[in-house]
């Protein structure tokens, strides 16, 4: 092992072999052989393509995948991995899901693939007339535009639309462009992030002005995806059940306070798809919470309403913006299997099932939440974890579990002591 060396000034990190970045990082932490041996194992993942992905990598994290079955999506049914660390997760949209499929299963839209990029024009001594001359040169910024990815253009995609606002800032009025493009089945942040770019100087030069920022906006709120389902009133449990969620919806609608629970709800399935995808997990959070304050008041994202024959019909409308051909979706080995199991040719086929997870997520948090509370199921799957945790092994981490959850007591201190009475101790 090297002598321990204090300073994060690692001469030429960046340049030495993943191995040689751990020993630096072992000896820098005084990580034991135990901790450096778990860092080297490799997951699913190629240690040179890893090494390609990100900077100064030094290891790869293993996310179990779980496969939430049930679900029938406009008509087909699907299978959907989840990437998450969080137990009860997968569960709760099989749960849901079984409880919607007879009645159809979920129903799905898109607004399309737009997505918006933003260049920031400030020293204009007049915003408004500034504003006019870009708007004027929309077929040049569209011409512009779609000169950076050809390819984008054969696909059937490029520059679609300008929109141009005068902001009044702290600093001053600043003249803001909106580029929106069709990125068909990309995410697209690179390619609207370039176009952004390349335009700056045409847009300084026609106004005077001077160009700082030039990148996407993560409100995709052109890049929509929409889920809906009904569930019958007897598949949930009867009408308390349905008006309890009902209440539940109402208090999350009303207050922030709630909602960002009830949204991070949300979050856990369509996050897992969006990861399990090689997809970008914050540009989708981002979005989602942007858009869920879109109205001045950050509130739910899904909606509840009692039909005519009293079933309980759930929405989830979200910006989704996810693509299938870029980034780690595209060299990821394991993400590429997730969206073989998906099935899906499109980025907005991919979009809608994960609005369908979203929503079958938040209709499982709010049934559990308004009947038995969350931690009776939570705490089944937890029970596992607090069970390894303190050293359980092979058919000791059930039995543990077991007597945990039966005791209402899934705490370590409880466990360790469980075990040792196992063990005979
Ligand atoms: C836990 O990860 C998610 C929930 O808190 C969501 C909710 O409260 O709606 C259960």
């Amino acid at each position: 092992m090297p002598t321990r060396n204090l300073t994060s000034r690692i001469s030429g990190f960046h340049r030495m072999t993943t191995e040689e970045r751990l020993e630096a990082v072992a000896a820098f932490s005084d990580l034991d052989e135990s901790a450096v041996g778990t860092l080297r194992r490799p997951g699913n993942i190629d240690p040179h393509l890893a090494d390609h992905m990100i900077e100064n990598v030094v290891a790869t994290l293993s996310i179990p995948i779980g496969v939430a079955t049930n679900m029938k999506v406009d008509g087909r049914d699907v299978l959907v991995p989840m990437a998450t660390e969080e137990s009860s997760v997968v569960a709760a949209v099989c749960n849901s899901a079984r409880q919607c499929y007879d009645s159809g299963g979920f129903i799905t839209s898109v607004s399309g693939n737009l997505m918006i990029a933003q260049v920031q024009l400030v020293g204009v001594p007049d915003p408004e007339q500034a504003r006019m001359m870009i708007l004027e040169r929309r077929e040049e910024i569209a011409a512009i535009c779609d000169s950076c990815d050809p390819m984008l253009l054969r696909l059937g995609g490029g520059f679609r639309d300008l929109e141009v606002r005068v902001l009044a800032s702290r600093g001053g009025p600043m003249v803001i462009t909106h580029l929106i493009v069709d990125t068909r089945d990309a995410m697209g942040a690179n390619t609207v992030n370039t176009m952004a770019e390349t335009l700056a100087p045409s847009i300084e030069e026609w106004t005077g002005g001077k160009v700082f920022l030039r990148i996407l906006s993560n409100l995709a709120d052109r890049r929509l995806a929409r889920a809906r389902a009904v569930w019958p009133v007897a598949a949930i449990g009867g009408e308390a059940v349905r008006d309890g969620m009902i209440a539940a919806y109402h208090f999350a609608e009303a207050d922030p306070y709630r909602a960002a629970t009830h949204n991070k709800g949300i979050m856990n399935g369509v996050s897992a798809v969006v990861l399990a995808t090689g997809n970008d997990t914050r540009a989708v959070e981002a979005g989602a919470h942007a858009y869920a304050a879109r109205n001045g008041r950050y509130s739910s994202l899904t909606s509840f309403e009692v039909t005519a024959d009293g079933s309980l019909a759930g929405m989830l409308e979200m910006p989704l913006p996810v693509g299938l051909v870029g980034g780690a979706t595209k060299v990821h080995p394991t993400a590429q299997a997730c969206l073989k199991i998906l099935g899906v040719s499109t980025a907005a086929e991919l979009a809608r099932i994960i609005a369908a997870v979203g929503l079958a997520q938040n209709f499982g948090a709010l049934k559990a939440l308004a009947t038995v509370g969350i931690q009776q199921g939570h705490m089944a799957l937890h029970a596992h974890n607090v069970a390894i945790a303190v050293g359980a092994t092979g058919a000791e981490v059930e039995q543990l579990a077991n007597i945990l959850v039966a005791r209402r007591r899934v705490r370590q201190d409880v466990a360790a002591e469980e075990l040792a009475k196992l063990r005979g101790g």
